[in-house]
């Protein structure tokens, strides 16, 4: 499953610089506004645009119907100054012809009701109609404009996220179906369809899980999300396989949205040149820093460790939040940088200019509402120059990462489902929980898939994997055999990849590996109840664990029913922890089995809220807090973003940023 690189790569497109650019949606504006846009664009050191995503229905605004004079025009506008573009196919956004004449291109909800044309993604993976006609823009796109100087990038569909659960989609979901398992017993036998005397008798019985009087079967739900991963990928890969054939030199993308919970990223990756995705932290979340550090750090490693692309970020507010806060002066410039600190190699906003109309008309863009003296427009104008300053040294340097976390999303979808033992365990905030100890630990950190090859790295965390496959679980044993140092969160190794409970509850060879004799009971904790462990005070979730007599150390629950019992658990170099232990307390215990395992922070003494980030020969240092800061940086170096020298220590005000080369 680890990532193969053979064709083009975001460097193509790079060529040495960072880009700096943005969706942009001319074709909601007069022509002489987009004479204003270069301008404006140039001034801001603007090299990339994204064209053509939602342009559907301006493209080929009748069945079979093409015009392409205005992007013609807009195309040869980007190359004149200067501007690469990253042309989309418009495919994520059908033109209401199609909705209209071909009713089956869209989809359905579990209730059956229609998801109309009106918004955007209102297509079905399954629908031949839609891919038929998706591919023939796409082959004009590329015919078309393949050999245009100014495009540097393909850029497919749009943050693919529909799911069906319509006719045709149960036609596909049951072809899908019959490949995995051959026969309809294997399904029944897979999926348990003997509980609740749920056998099919038939293909034709087999439909995606639609409404249900109660809850429904947990496998059939888990490989409806399977199919649907695989369906939205199909259509991506026909597209890909199109543009391709026309330019084989040029690399191709689809924006991910972050963790998001629909498409197995993993597998994704695999099928893209370059890896990007759309990242929008709350400026208010005062974790808002580390939620953007996980995303890219996700990100890189499913880029193979190597350069991604920031594809989508926001100026300023988005506008799908409940209360929509705007980007302190300076947090723009700070969030950007940390992404280049993490890998990027191209920051881009939704969108260039922003939109008077439509649905996100209060979503800021690069040059907003203010216009060209607006604070955002000037922030913006800063950054490009920065990014234009450093860029030649930090494209394409790559980042080492002694740390993994491990993540699968088939882990996260079976361990959702109804019928668990508490609804307050949280997948993504569990996996925040751990990547929040690790990043406040300093200890730079990479993703990896359980099945990837682990011997990269010192130590490696599971904050949850509920379900693991029985290659994932040799692997992990493999790990530690060959001298690696595992941390794993509670409720882990629980069900094969059927979401079949294991013999036990948990594992046996997870169990040997950990120390673990029985697995009693789990004790979920209520909403903002806690329990007492040695030290510590644990949340979310406790466990009723018997110690095997080789266990080599034991901190144990105190006070309640599972007073004496083990809350962590070590054997050797692997370690359970049967709880969620407070922010303070995870990060105590990481920096204490990072220690053990020879991993050091990347700084030491670093004050709280500074983060460091060493990409290739430079050091990163970023100041999320709003107060001035010393930080201690041994040696001699000079700050590529103000030319200064820097010796033995720093300051940093506001939301400052270094970029420190030795
Ligand atoms: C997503 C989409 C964009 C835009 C932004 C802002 O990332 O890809 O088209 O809608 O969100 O909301």
């Amino acid at each position: 499953m680890t990532r193969e690189r053979t064709g083009p790569t975001l460097a193509d497109a790079t060529r040495g610089r960072v880009l700096f650019g943005g969706d942009y949606n001319p074709e909601q504006w007069p022509e002489e506004v987009w004479h204003e846009d270069v301008r404006l664009m140039q001034a801001a050191g603007v090299n990339s645009v994204t064209l053509g995503v939602f342009s559907w229905a301006k493209l080929e605004p009748s069945p079979g119907a093409r015009e392409f004079g205005w992007l013609d025009r807009l195309m040869d506008l980007m190359h004149d100054h200067g501007i690469g573009v990253v042309l989309a196919t418009p495919t994520s956004s059908p033109p209401p012809w199609m909705g209209r004449l071909h009713p089956e291109t869209l989809p359905r909800d579990e209730n059956g009701q229609i998801e109309w044309w009106g918004s955007r993604q209102h297509f079905s993976h399954s629908s031949d109609t839609y891919r038929r006609y998706a591919a023939a823009i796409t082959e004009d796109l590329a015919a078309r404009y393949g050999g245009h100087p100014a495009l540097t990038m393909w850029h497919i569909n749009n943050e693919y996220c529909t799911f069906d659960w319509g006719d045709e989609a149960a036609t596909t979901f049951r072809d899908w179906l019959r490949r995995k398992y051959g026969t309809l017993d294997a399904l029944n036998e897979a999926w348990g369809t003997a509980f609740w005397g749920q056998g099919h008798g038939d293909w034709d019985e087999v439909l995606p899980p639609r409404r249900a009087h109660y809850m429904k079967n947990p496998t059939h739900v888990l490989d409806f999300r399977r199919f649907t991963s695989d369906m939205l990928l199909e259509c991506y890969v026909i597209e890909r396989d199109i543009v391709r054939r026309h330019t084989p030199h040029i690399p191709v993308t689809t924006n991910f949205m972050p963790m998001w919970v629909g498409q197995d990223a993993w597998r994704w990756a695999e099928e893209e040149d370059v890896v990007s995705v759309d990242l929008y932290p709350d400026p208010r979340d005062p974790l808002g820093a580390q939620s953007g550090a996980l995303v890219q750090d996700m990100t890189r490693s499913q880029a193979g460790g190597g350069p991604w692309m920031l594809m989508e970020q926001a100026a300023g507010p988005v506008n799908w939040r409940g209360v929509n806060h705007p980007k302190p002066r300076g947090l723009n410039r700070l969030w950007s940088l940390q992404a280049v600190a993490r890998g990027a190699d191209a920051v881009c906003y939704f969108q260039w200019r922003q939109s008077r109309q439509g649905a996100e008309k209060f979503h800021s863009g690069m040059i907003g509402h203010a216009g060209e003296q607006g604070r955002t427009y000037q922030e913006v104008k800063r950054l490009g120059a920065e990014l234009a300053a450093i860029g030649g040294q930090v494209a394409g340097h790559r980042i080492g990462a002694d740390v993994a976390v491990l993540f699968d999303w088939h882990s996260w979808w079976a361990g959702a489902q109804d019928g668990r033992l508490s609804s307050e365990v949280d997948h993504p905030q569990v996996v925040r929980s751990w990547h929040r100890a690790l990043w406040e630990a300093h200890l730079t950190t990479a993703f990896a898939h359980p099945e990837h090859d682990l011997s990269p790295y010192r130590l490696v965390v599971v904050p949850q994997l509920y379900l693991l496959t029985d290659a994932a679980i040799e692997n992990l044993l493999a790990y530690v055999r060959g001298g690696g140092t595992l941390v794993s969160g509670f409720l882990t190794g629980i069900a094969d990849e059927d979401d079949r409970v294991r013999p036990g509850g948990m594992d046996a060879r997870l169990r040997e590996l950990f120390g673990i004799r029985t697995l009693h009971e789990w004790w979920p904790l209520d909403a903002g109840e806690d329990v007492e462990c040695d030290g510590f005070r644990g949340t979310l979730w406790s466990e009723e664990i018997e110690a095997a007599a080789d266990a080599d150390e034991i901190v144990p629950y105190k006070g309640g029913e599972l007073d004496g019992l083990p809350a962590v658990l070590r054997k050797g170099r692997a370690w359970y922890v049967s709880t969620l232990p407070e922010p303070a307390e995870l990060r105590g215990l990481l920096t204490r089995a990072a220690a053990d395992a020879g991993v050091r922070p990347v700084l030491e003494g670093l004050p709280d809220g500074v983060e460091a980030v060493r990409r290739g020969e430079l050091l990163f240092v970023l100041n999320h807090g709003r107060d001035e800061v010393t930080v201690v940086v041994p040696g001699t170096h000079r700050d590529l973003l103000t030319g200064a020298e820097v010796t033995d220590s720093l300051i940093l005000g506001r939301y400052g940023v270094a970029v420190l080369q030795s």
